[in-house]
C-alpha cells in the first residue's frame, strides 16, 4: 500500500515580519505539516529559528510542526523543540556520533524520529536504525539555504532508501529544489513527503494552487 503524499512547506522563504500570518495561510492552503528549518550557523552556514519562535506560533495553527535540525549535537536541543510544539524531529546523520541513541531519545520525549541524509551520505547509513525511524529525509540540495537547484542525481538514492525501508512504517521525505518541474521525479523514485519552500511561496497563483498542484503531480507520479 503506497504511503499517502504529504506536502510540508519550509517556512524559510516566508515573510518573517508576519511569520504567524504566513503559517495561518499555509494551514489554510491545505498543507499537511509545516517544516521549521532549524540552523545553528555551525552545521550549516546560516542561523534561523529558536524554540521560542516556534512556541509563539504553535497556538495559531493546528497543523503538525516538524523540526529539521540542521545543527551539531542535536541531543542538546531537541527536547526544547518538542516542548515548543514539534511532533516530528529530524536530525542529520552527519551530526550524530551516536545516531541510534539520538533517535531513541526523540521517541523517549514523545516525538516521531527522523534522520536526514546530506547528498554525499550513502543510503545504507540507515540500515541499523530502521526500526527507530518514522521519516528518512533525503536532501536534494546541500542544506543551509532555500532556492537552490534540485540535485537530480539524488533520485537513485531515494529509490535505494525506499528499498531499504520496504516493510518498515517510515515516510520518505525530500527537501531542496522541490517544485512543479522536479516533484514528479522525486515522487516516482519513492518520496511521499515533499518539502517545498521557494516554489510554494513563489507561485503566482497563490499558496493554495501551489500546494494542490504539487500534491497532484506527486500523486500522479506515484500512481
Ligand atoms: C535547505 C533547506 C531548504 C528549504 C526549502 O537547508 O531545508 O531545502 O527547506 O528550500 P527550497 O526553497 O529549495 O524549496
Amino acid at each position: 500500500m503506497p504511503r499517502p503524499v504529504a506536502i510540508a512547506p519550509s517556512v524559510l522563504p516566508a515573510d518573517f515580519s508576519h511569520l504567524g500570518d504566513e503559517c495561518v495561510a499555509l494551514e489554510a492552503a491545505g498543507v499537511d505539516r509545516i517544516q521549521w528549518d532549524v540552523m545553528d550557523g555551525v552545521f550549516v552556514p546560516n542561523l534561523t529559528f529558536g524554540p521560542d519562535v516556534i512556541a509563539s506560533i504553535r497556538p495559531l495553527v493546528e497543523v503538525e510542526f516538524e523540526a529539521h535540525l540542521m545543527v551539531v549535537e542535536p541531543d542538546r536541543l531537541l527536547d526544547r523543540y518538542v516542548e515548543a510544539g514539534c511532533g516530528i524531529v529530524i536530525v542529520h546523520a552527519e551530526a550524530c556520533t551516536h545516531l541510534h541513541r539520538t533517535l531513541a531519545h526523540i521517541a523517549d520525549v514523545g516525538a516521531i524520529a527522523g534522520v536526514a541524509l546530506n547528498p554525499h551520505t550513502p543510503a545504507d547509513v540507515i540500515s541499523h536504525v530502521r526500526d527507530l525511524l518514522g521519516i528518512v529525509l533525503v536532501m536534494t540540495v546541500s542544506p543551509g539555504f532555500g532556492g537552490q537547484a534540485y540535485i537530480h542525481a539524488m533520485e537513485p538514492k531515494i529509490a535505494e532508501v525506499a528499498a531499504l525501508l520496504d516493510g518498515y512504517d517510515c515516510d520518505i521525505e525530500v527537501d531542496g529544489g522541490i517544485g512543479p518541474d522536479t516533484v514528479a521525479g522525486a515522487a516516482a523514485a519513492g518520496a511521499n513527503v515533499l518539502v517545498s519552500g521557494s516554489a510554494l511561496f513563489r507561485d503566482p497563483d497563490g499558496l493554495e494552487h501551489a500546494v494542490a498542484d504539487l500534491r497532484r503531480r506527486a500523486e500522479a507520479a506515484r500512481a
